[in-house]
């Protein structure tokens, strides 16, 4: 008998069709009853919810049902019907039950419901199993599929851009080295630094932290493109919003200015957000009951409302003339900390604010430069719960300029030679912007720990799985 997904069965129950028989396969969430009758909580991952297996025990080998533990994997054939008890329209009366795998009830770690997360992230090779887990993996590809669907549907096209780097322009953290050479017998050189021509690209090397360089060089002859690609970043930053290892999802796009910029951004979350609300409701609904009573409330909200947009220097006059105590000071000049991107959106604006004009030095080397001389043309988008979930600009199209610039940086020309090159040949202006996949995630999914939402989370003094 052919497999019917559980999702099938619950969302579309006359299709399957009441009085038919029918096959399910998945693994046990509960099992409970009495001498002559057992209900079992079904779930196969293709949705939330589990269907009842019912189990009349007198045409059942004992020895089988007794087998039937929670987290033990099943194939139930069986007849759809109409459920005579609470909390489900249907159920499967069933015929026979064979068990593809057990789970032993002292040892299953699964075995019982309420784990901590704390516990659930040491368990990440069982973790799909528990039922906020799958919500977030079904999310993540529900996500993962509408960026895809929002850049082909407007003519973008999807860059790959190389993971293995021999530039460190970006200056966005620390990166992770790159190399076989073996470290308990480096070759070194006449002067005894390590001899790098010796290394498998005879140079050293990294993996990337942004796909922007090389992602402005597919725009500058496609028009748009996006990459959406893994990203490495070796800082220390043991916090619930940073990881080693992230996804980020960059547009790049010919012909736009950071107005441009902005509209986009503001436009792709929105479509992100209500793709989730209209393709992906049980899920959130779930997360919404379980953890986070407020979820569907923000995702409707940031759908409805335009984002509130501000230069830097005016959020930074903002936050002097609250009379909020920050852990850390603020003053013009300074990067803005969570606590403060967190107090503009969550206590001032009560919405998604999108700053722009930042100082130039703290912002990268590409950025375009405002007549100022102070600032450059950068745009953050900050969310509530989350703080910065996009960073982007318009970038410096001006040769002059941006060669005088990483000159001021001192940036190794060799490094950077080839993107310069866009500015002198056909250059044009454009811009585009890095959407951190994982803080999308938290947003959509509520969790409060980015580790909570990527199957297994690369931070510091972490990757066992
Ligand atoms: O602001 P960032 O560093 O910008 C860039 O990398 C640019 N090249 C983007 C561009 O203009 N194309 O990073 C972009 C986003 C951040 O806003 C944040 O959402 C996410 O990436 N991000 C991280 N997410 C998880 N863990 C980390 N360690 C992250 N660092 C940045
Ligand atoms: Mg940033």
């Amino acid at each position: 008998m052919k497999r019917v997904a559980i999702k099938e069965i619950i969302k579309n129950p006359e299709t399957v069709g009441l009085g038919n028989k029918l096959c399910v396969k998945g693994w046990v969430r509960t099992k409970r009853g009495n001498n002559s009758i057992a209900f079992i909580a079904l779930n196969d991952g293709s949705i939330v919810h589990s269907i009842q297996i019912v189990c009349d025990l007198g045409k059942f080998d004992p020895t089988v049902v007794s087998q039937i533990t929670t987290g033990s994997c099943l194939c139930v054939t069986g007849t759809l019907v109409a459920s005579q008890g609470k909390g489900q329209a249907v159920e499967i009366q069933s015929d026979t039950i064979e068990i593809y795998g057990t789970a032993d009830v002292e040892t299953y770690p699964l075995q019982k419901k309420g784990h901590s997360m704390e516990f659930l992230r040491e368990i990440a090779h069982l973790r799909p199993r528990a039922n906020f887990f799958g919500c977030v993996l079904r999310l993540r590809h529900a996500m993962a599929f509408a960026i895809h669907q929002y850049f082909n549907n407007r003519g973008y096209f999807y860059m790959h851009t190389p993971l293995i780097t021999g530039s460190d322009a970006e200056g966005a953290g620390a990166m992770f080295g790159v190399t076989t050479l073996d470290l308990n017998n480096l070759p070194k050189t006449d002067d005894g630094k390590v001899d790098y021509s010796k290394d498998f690209f005879g140079k050293p090397t990294c993996l990337t932290v942004s796909g922007q360089l090389e992602g402005e060089l597919g725009a500058l002859a496609l028009g748009g493109i996006y990459t959406f690609g893994p990203t490495f970043r070796a800082e220390n930053s043991n916090t619930p919003r940073h990881l080693a290892e992230f996804w980020m999802i960059e547009p790049e796009v010919a012909f736009f200015d950071i107005h441009d910029n902005m509209d986009m951004a503001e436009e792709f979350i929105k479509y992100l957000v209500n793709y989730a609300l209209e393709n992906s409701f049980d899920d959130i609904q779930f997360l919404n009951d379980m953890f986070d009573k407020e979820l569907i409330d923000r995702l409707r909200s940031v759908v409805l409302n335009d984002f509130m947009r501000l230069t830097y220097t005016e959020a930074i006059d903002i936050l002097m003339q609250s009379k909020q105590k920050f852990e850390y000071k603020v003053e013009w000049g300074v990067d803005l900390q969570s606590e403060h991107e967190r107090y503009l959106v969550e206590q001032h604006f009560h919405k998604p604010v999108i700053l722009t004009d930042y100082p130039k030095n703290i912002k990268a080397f590409y950025m375009k430069q405002n007549e100022d001389g102070k600032t450059v043309r950068a745009m953050d988008i900050l969310f509530p719960k989350i703080g910065e979930i996009i960073g982007g600009s318009e970038r410096e199209a001006d040769y002059a300029k941006l060669y005088a610039r990483v000159q001021e940086l001192g940036i190794p020309e060799k490094d950077v030679w080839w993107y310069l090159e866009t500015r002198k040949f056909g250059s044009a202006p454009h811009a585009g912007f890095g959407l951190g996949f994982e803080r999308l995630m938290l947003f959509v999914t509520g969790m409060s720990n980015i580790r909570d939402v990527i199957p297994f989370p690369r931070t510091p003094q972490n990757a066992e799985f």
